[in-house]
């Protein structure tokens, strides 16, 4: 009878029985990895499809080692299948329940696979569903955000440079800035897919197998492009680990620097939005507080995505080709970084369902700090052929004056310009309205009304 009768892992037989206890829990992965088991089960089944199709094992072995995945599959989504962090791994606890099932004919499942490429497989079937999902939850967010562009095309506000007021433009114009990030996150994840589509299946341990396998059967039945070329590198290789963490790393960072923007926009300094109750979180000692933890909860979450980059990084540097014990982490990493991810995508959304603009405000600030100037410098370049550089000099002296009195632009007096250029007159001071500012700025991809209506079309279209 199998050994695995007496509990023992199947790779045993020449290992004393008097193993560390607490390595054997902690070294344990089961907790982690068990969330393979559909993959698992799924690539065993086509690996021994395989074997059968290729005459390695006989239609009655085969049969009823696809009868026993079946069955585990059905007890693991029925919640009757026992994980037991004494098993080492989601492939052994498979295994040994298979052996429980059927006896000794569950050995020949392992027959020119090792766990080595058993778990890439298992763990690029698992990115290549994880990606779409992330995927889907960027589109649904950027759905979010154009219906808010939609609605505020005409809310002015001003555009910061260093935090120190820049230009007019429309609040819609800066939200979907958020969408530029978003679909640029969503083609990561989709190029991913190439290096995640070749088939790490049937190079064994590391150096391929004697026996006549066919890896272009499991890579179609599995929907992979085409099988990995060289067996040592394939077995070695995580690249597709550090893109995908790299890749929710940059979506995080996109979240996290719309979180501080609109921290701050809704502090009592700024005062430009306003949070709903439904996100925001009250103080234990200070009764009139607001605060929002929602933004800062996907500010802090970005570090932590960030680390679990970094650690996959440090774990990669140095290691030999090939496997190693190193590697498992790899798994735990890249489901904390999608589960917070996804968490994360999604209380962005409650967000944007739950703010107020503070039109009045916004327009109030864009007045402010003599946003419209440079529309004064193009102007005279315009009008008067002069070079750019004399026409920002001639504002920047406009600046001083109204500074010196006290005054916006447009509160100047024809006398007070004259004094500048001789050249300047009444005509000048429209150009300091600030939605004629928006307005003018029509050069594609540019703030004006006109532009921002046609893109929400394209996002609608193509987003
Ligand atoms: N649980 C292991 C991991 O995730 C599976 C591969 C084990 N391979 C080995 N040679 N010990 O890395």
């Amino acid at each position: 009878m199998s050994k695995n009768k007496n509990n023992k892992p199947v790779w045993s037989t020449r290992i004393k029985n008097n193993r560390s206890g607490l390595f054997i829990k902690a070294g344990s992965s089961i907790n982690v990895d068990k969330r393979l088991f559909k993959q698992d089960i799924k690539a065993s089944a086509v690996h021994v499809e395989m074997l059968f199709k290729k005459k390695v094992i006989s239609l009655q072995i085969k049969n009823k080692i696809i009868w026993g995945l079946k069955k585990i599959f059905n007890e693991i989504k029925k919640k009757k299948f026992i994980f037991d962090n004494k098993t080492e791994d989601i492939h052994m606890a498979i295994e040994k329940r298979l052996f429980e099932l059927i006896g000794e004919d569950a050995g020949f499942i392992h027959t020119a696979r090792s766990r080595n490429d058993q778990v890439l497989v298992d763990f690029k079937l698992w990115m290549l569903e994880a990606s779409d999902d992330i995927v889907k939850e960027i589109d649904t967010s950027i759905k979010v955000i154009i219906k808010i562009a939609e609605k505020n095309i005409f809310t002015v506000m001003p555009s910061f440079t260093h935090l120190k007021n820049a230009q007019p433009i429309s609040f819609a114009h800066y939200i979907l800035a958020y969408v530029e990030m978003f679909i640029r996150d969503k083609k990561r994840f989709i190029n991913n897919k190439d290096n995640l589509l070749e088939n790490p299946l049937g190079v064994a341990a590391v150096a391929g197998t004697s026996f006549d396998i066919d890896r272009q059967y499991t890579t179609k039945k599995l929907n992979f492009k085409k099988p990995t070329g060289n067996s040592i590198d394939t077995v070695s290789d995580r690249d597709f680990v550090l893109d995908f963490l790299y890749s929710i790393s940059v979506c995080s960072n996109h979240i996290s620097r719309f979180a501080e923007e609109f921290i701050l926009w809704n502090s009592d300094a700024f005062d430009l939005i306003k949070l709903k109750d439904k996100v925001v979180t009250g103080s234990s000692i200070m009764p009139q507080k607001k605060n929002p933890d929602t933004l800062e909860f996907l500010r802090g979450k970005t570090g932590s995505i960030y680390g679990n980059l970094f650690s996959m990084l440090t774990i990669l540097k140095g290691l030999p080709l090939s496997y190693f014990k190193d590697l498992q982490d790899d798994k735990e990493l890249s489901f904390r970084s999608f589960d917070q991810i996804k968490i994360c995508l999604q209380i962005m959304r409650e967000v944007l369902n739950n703010f107020v603009v503070n039109k009045k405000k916004m327009f109030q600030l864009a007045e402010t700090g003599y946003t419209t100037a440079t529309d004064l410098a193009d102007y005279i370049v315009r009008e008067y052929k002069y070079p750019f550089r004399k026409a920002y000099l001639i504002t920047s002296k406009i600046v001083n004056i109204a500074e010196q009195k006290g005054k916006q632009l447009n509160q100047l007096t024809e006398k007070e310009i004259k004094g500048i250029d001789k050249k300047l007159n009444e005509d000048v001071l429209k150009l300091f309205n600030i939605e004629n500012s928006v307005k003018s700025k029509n050069s594609y991809g540019g703030t004006s009304f006109e532009n921002i209506k046609k893109m929400i079309k394209k996002y609608k279209k193509h987003g």
